[in-house]
């Protein structure tokens, strides 16, 4: 077996069962997005805690296997991280994850479709959140 077979082995296995599939009871974060060439979407949910950390996240969507696995796989790698670690995140981490696969501009969308939802939540909700450095509000 190649290690693209592998890969595609994966992808399939996360997208029959899902990691971090679900809605949360409780939320801070709740993005969602659509992607518009085909008009699949994702919505996650994230629970903040102490030290502002993703203590909980979850997803739900319709779409092919590219985009539901690669939201599944993101969502286990963000568990536990601080919320601004998802600033980090590349394309070309999504793309390592699914194993660098050979994306058409069509499946780029499809695969990156989990990364935009995760970062416009959490961009939000720092930006609803933000401190200066003193951890005062500036807007007080
Ligand atoms: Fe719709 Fe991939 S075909 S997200």
């Amino acid at each position: 077996m190649s290690s693209a077979d592998i890969y595609r082995e994966l992808i399939l296995d996360y997208y029959r069962n899902p990691r971090n599939f679900g809605k949360l009871d409780k939320f801070d974060i709740d993005s969602r997005d659509t992607n518009p060439l085909c008009g699949d979407e994702i919505e996650m949910q994230i629970r903040v805690g102490d030290g502002k950390k993703i203590e909980e996240i979850k997803f739900v969507g319709k779409g092919c296997a590219i985009s539901q696995a690669s939201a599944s796989m993101l969502t286990e790698l963000a568990k536990g991280k601080p919320l601004e670690w998802v600033k980090e995140v590349s394309k070309e981490d999504v793309f390592k994850l699914l194993g660098n696969p050979d994306l058409g501009p069509s499946r780029v969308k499809c695969a990156l479709l989990g990364m935009k939802v995760l970062k416009t939540g959490v961009y939000g909700y720092l930006g609803a959140h933000y401190e200066d450095q003193d951890g005062s509000d500036p807007m007080v």
